[in-house]
């Protein structure tokens, strides 16, 4: 009895790890939007001179959206259409290509733009260009927010 205790026991954390890993797309995508989206406030209170200009987290937020961008296409698997509270729009899957252009965009813009950064006019102007992707992108794919 205690070895097929032992057993089960060990199996259910081979689950658990599985799915910490591999696992659940649509929570693996709202976790990477919601570090974009924190990163992005940072960035509002400095543009708009509510923090002081940091070059190191002015890098930060470009870092994680290029990060983001670079494996947020593959969080869109046929089988997470529906389910766990997702604001994904069935158009992601009718426009997959356009989707996934949008994505590659955000991220180079990203990495161009975040290359410009010196100081806060530099920030400014980069950040702008790179947060446009947000709302086009929202628009089409994204359900709107209540
Ligand atoms: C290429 C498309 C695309 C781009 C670009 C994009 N997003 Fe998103 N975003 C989405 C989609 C799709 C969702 C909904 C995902 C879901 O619920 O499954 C989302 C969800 C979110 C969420 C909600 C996360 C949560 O808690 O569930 C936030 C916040 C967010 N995005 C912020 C941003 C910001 C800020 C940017 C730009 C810096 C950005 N997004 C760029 C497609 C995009």
């Amino acid at each position: 009895m205690k070895r097929i205790a032992i057993a089960a026991a060990i199996l259910a954390l081979g689950i658990a790890a599985v799915t910490a890993q591999g696992g659940d797309p649509i929570a693996q995508r709202k976790e990477a939007m919601k570090a974009v989206g924190q990163q992005t406030g940072l960035g509002a209170r400095m543009a708009r001179g509510q923090a002081p200009f940091d070059l190191a987290q002015a890098q930060r937020i470009f870092a994680t959206y290029a990060e983001a961008a670079g494996r947020y296409g593959s969080l869109f698997p046929d089988n997470s259409q529906t389910g766990g509270e997702t604001a994904a729009l069935p158009a992601i899957w009718a426009n997959k290509a356009d989707f996934e252009a949008r994505i590659a965009k955000w991220g180079q813009d990203a990495r161009t733009e975040g290359a410009k950064v010196t100081d806060l006019d530099t920030f400014r102007a980069a950040f702008g260009a790179v947060t446009r992707n947000c709302g086009s992108c929202h628009e089409t794919y994204r359900r709107p927010q209540s």
